[in-house]
């Protein structure tokens, strides 16, 4: 062995960077010790994180298992036909795609086998909860493609299907999508797909948020309405940051996969790959759908305590892991609130509401999250104590007296945060 060898295999990050072994050193510290409540965030399970760090990250191979343009990726062939296989069985269709780097490449797949650009697209308002990759201005989907939306009922806040109906008769989209970042309500997939059908649109639901809880039975599944799905393996499904594309069409399967690749992406990641596995394989166990259940009386619990407190939820409530709170009914803006509860420990997002400024320092929303903490543990009990270290805070701060009860609450998050650790602590 040369000694360059020697020193690139054996050398740790402590030793060879000292500058990133720190940051990572202060982001494992910032997990414990902070309790997490965005959204869209999940603690992957020890073993999800081994095969990130695996050494099957150097392999690089385009195509797909029993196909591919470089020799030897039989073992990535195991993993990738695993999460394949285990993807259809959780989600009960026939065709799956493992590959997509991220939900934005998952859902740009889509744009490409279906449509052309210019042609137009319905989906959800930005404001009322829907996703950036769903026809964005400043996203390739705004601007290669006639994007428009439905949005919520004014008066409930619930997807007005009604609406969605009348602008689908109206301007006939060739793509009807629905899913989004910060729609706390269950969806009504039977019913889309009918004003999709009847309009001669193709249905995508893009599951991002709501996968685990869609894989652990806690809300309705797409198929057999969706004519295509997206979603993150991130998020309620608790794995790694990466993209899947399920559909029953087969004639569109063929064309899928070469639109993800060679559509829009290149090799694959070999130890995502193995990562989404792992966690396909976990979601199909049945303490997956205890988490899952747990995931939405936790947020549950959540939003009727805030409520009971005086702050305003959208929608009333939530069928699913996100509570989406209207700071305006205390006074304060999301990016206020975001920053008091940091102070505490508890990490959070400002978010648009709907009817919301677009000028994201003026919105008024917050968007919670409760599987992360969920995975930690905490149950009903604990996300009352949540709700109210919560409340506290925006009470406090609506009086202009917050830093008088930063460190009581703080106190409080730090009880939580060593009772239910995460990894090695
Ligand atoms: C509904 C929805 N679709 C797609 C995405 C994009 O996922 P990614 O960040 O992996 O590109 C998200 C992420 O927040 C999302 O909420």
């Amino acid at each position: 062995m040369t000694n360059a060898a020697r020193v690139h295999f054996n050398t740790t990050v402590e030793e060879a960077d000292p500058l990133v072994a720190d940051a990572l050193a202060s982001e494992r510290a910032r997990q414990q010790n902070q309790i997490e409540l965005i959204a869209s965030e999940n603690i992957v399970s020890r073993a999800v994180l081994d095969a990130l760090g695996h050494e099957i990250t150097n392999k690089t191979l385009e195509g797909y298992p029993g196909n591919r343009f470089h020799g030897g990726g039989q073992f990535v062939d195991i993993a990738e036909q695993a999460a394949i296989d285990r993807a259809k069985q959780l989600f009960n269709c026939g065709y799956a795609n493992v590959q997509p780097h991220s939900g934005t490449q998952a859902n740009l797949a889509v744009f490409f086998l279906l449509l052309k650009p210019g042609e137009k697209v319905l989906s959800l308002d930005l404001a009322a909860g829907g996703h950036l990759s769903h026809g964005m201005k400043a996203n390739l989907s705004g601007r290669w493609f006639d994007a428009n939306n439905y949005s919520v009922n004014p008066q409930n806040e619930v997807i007005d299907l009604d609406e969605m109906e009348r602008i689908a008769e109206e301007i006939r989209p060739k793509l009807l999508i629905t899913g989004g970042s910060a729609y706390p309500r269950e969806l009504d997939f039977e019913r889309m797909s009918k004003i999709a059908k009847k309009v001669g649109a193709h249905f995508l639901v893009d599951m991002a948020h709501i996968a685990g809880l869609v894989a652990g039975g806690v809300h309705p599944s797409p198929f057999p309405h969706a004519d295509i799905v997206t979603c993150t393996t991130t998020k309620t499904l608790r794995g790694p940051r990466g993209g899947l594309i399920l559909t029953n069409n087969e004639e569109w399967y063929k064309k899928l996969q070469a639109a993800v690749f060679p559509g829009v992406q290149g090799s694959l990641h070999s130890n995502v790959l193995a990562a989404k596995a792992i966690c396909l394989g976990e979601a199909l166990r049945d303490d997956f759908k205890v988490y899952a259940g747990q995931v939405v009386a936790n947020a549950k619990v959540l939003a009727e305590t805030l409520s009971d407190r005086g702050v305003r939820i959208v929608s009333g409530g939530t069928d699913t892991h996100i509570v989406l709170l209207d700071l305006s009914s205390k006074g304060l803006i999301g990016k206020q609130a975001e920053t008091l509860l940091a102070k505490a420990n508890i990490t959070s997002n400002k978010n648009p509401i709907p009817g919301d400024s677009p000028r994201p320092p003026e919105w008024v929303g917050m968007r919670l999250g409760s599987s992360a903490a969920t995975t930690r543990g905490l149950k009903e009990e604990e996300f009352r104590v949540l709700g109210h270290v919560i409340a506290d805070l925006i009470d406090a701060e609506t009086k202009g007296e917050a830093d008088e009860i930063v460190g009581a609450a703080k106190a409080k998050i730090a009880e939580l945060t060593e009772k239910f650790p995460v990894y090695g602590h």
